[in-house]
């Protein structure tokens, strides 16, 4: 994949809109995680350096549903982007109309003017292309460096492109560079660790790895549907009673193709699903009727620590265990220190691993620690991009 590259951008003199994922947590008003704005900021300040570029930048922020609705205006986060950015950030009236083309036509060089939620008009998640002519019609030229939006068709992600010269910014080159070898040709043994609640909204991403990974891990709720499926005892552990026949055949082809696959051996349980509920180690692969799967046991992390030693790539998307609650983040404080020790190239991906590998204090030893949660997962299900796609030279 060769795409459009920012450095071969001629951005001097020019207004540049810039797409960014700028789609980050916020409480009572204030940005909680502002790791998506830091990771914009090369791209910005690149731009920024260019003589005469003045600067237009566009995201979304929750899902506002195509209404404007104050809950979701960019005001936060326009507060905490000029903070890192150290420079004056005008926060746009609107996303578009004659306001907001005075204040793009406004803007001096040197300036960075973020428009409101984009996600405010409809036409920006249907792909309007009236919607994104409006858009585009502000810049120049178009910088893409949304990775985590990059799975969504929308107006500000891949209907611009079709009205202005387009560039990734060095984010999305960041994340290509350290994410394309886990689908093309990773370094073997290459080993995935894949928790998260759900089998239905892992098992393409397990598919797909199955026909690259030499071990697989599961973990995280979604691993009892699977000792479900090898006919073993979950209590009351979440079950998706609908997916035991797809994870039987996943297993069963993984078998038949060499992958190891590591599921959890014993387990550290609870009575209810609690914050404060005592947790209770079951030593065995069984779970007790009146038990739920809260957590992998001690058995378990030897197990994965074991399996991926050697990796020479791992790729771990979603806990293995409820490490929100801290009774039982043991599991995937072990797995994210197994990862962080790991010789290999280690990429992190998807929201909660992430928010884990954060709140472990970990990022830094991961080599790669994405920005993109659907964006990731979808990427390494071998789906095409479209936000990146639109980027591709022709
Ligand atoms: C994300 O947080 O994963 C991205 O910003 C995309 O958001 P969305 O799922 O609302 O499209």
């Amino acid at each position: 994949m060769q795409l459009n590259t920012i450095q071969e951008a001629d951005l001097q003199n020019k207004t540049v809109l810039c797409r960014v994922d700028f789609n980050v947590p916020v409480k009572d008003g204030v940005v909680t995680d502002p790791t998506r704005i830091i990771a914009a900021l090369p791209t910005i300040n690149y731009i920024l350096s260019q003589k005469g570029a003045k600067l237009v930048i566009m995201s979304h922020f929750g899902r506002p549903k195509g209404q404007k609705d104050p809950e979701f205006s960019m005001k936060p986060v326009a507060a905490k982007f000029q903070e890192l950015l150290g420079k004056k950030v005008i926060l746009a009236s609107d996303v578009i109309g004659p306001e907001v083309e005075k204040q793009v036509k406004a803007l001096k060089s040197g300036e960075v003017l973020l428009l409101e939620n984009v996600r405010f008009y409809p036409g920006e998640e249907k792909n309007d292309p009236e919607f994104a002519k409006q858009l585009a019609a502000f810049g120049d030229v178009y910088v893409n460096d949304a990775f985590g939006t990059a799975h969504r068709a929308h107006a500000s992600t891949e209907g611009v492109a079709h009205y202005l010269p387009s560039y990734a910014g060095f984010l999305i080159e960041k994340e290509i560079k350290f994410m394309a070898p886990l689908l093309e040709n990773p370094e073997h043994p290459f080993a995935a660790i894949i928790g998260g609640s759900k089998v239905s909204s892992k098992i393409t991403v397990l598919e797909s790895l199955a026909k690259r990974c030499d071990i697989i891990v599961i973990g995280g709720g979604m691993a009892y549907t699977f000792l479900k499926a090898e006919g073993h005892e979950i209590g009351k552990s979440l079950l998706e009673a609908d997916f035991i026949d797809t994870a039987k055949s996943f297993l069963a082809a993984a078998k038949s193709k060499g992958v190891k696959v590591v599921l959890p051996v014993d387990h550290i349980c609870a009575k209810e699903f609690a914050e404060t509920a005592a947790p209770i180690t079951v030593d065995s692969i069984d779970i007790p009727s009146d038990l739920i799967g809260m957590d992998i046991g001690p058995k378990t992390v030897a197990e994965i620590k074991d399996a991926i030693k050697d990796a020479k790539s791992i790729v771990w998307n979603g806990p293995v265990g409820v490490f929100e609650f801290n009774a039982f983040a043991n599991g995937t404080l072990e797995v994210a220190k197994a990862v962080a020790d790991c010789k290999g190239t280690t990429v992190v991906g998807g929201g909660d691993s992430v928010a884990a590998v954060n709140k472990f204090h970990l990022a830094s030893k991961i080599d790669h620690v994405s920005t993109g949660g659907g964006a990731s997962l979808e990427f390494l299900e071998g789906k095409e991009l479209p936000g990146i796609k639109a980027l591709e030279k022709k």
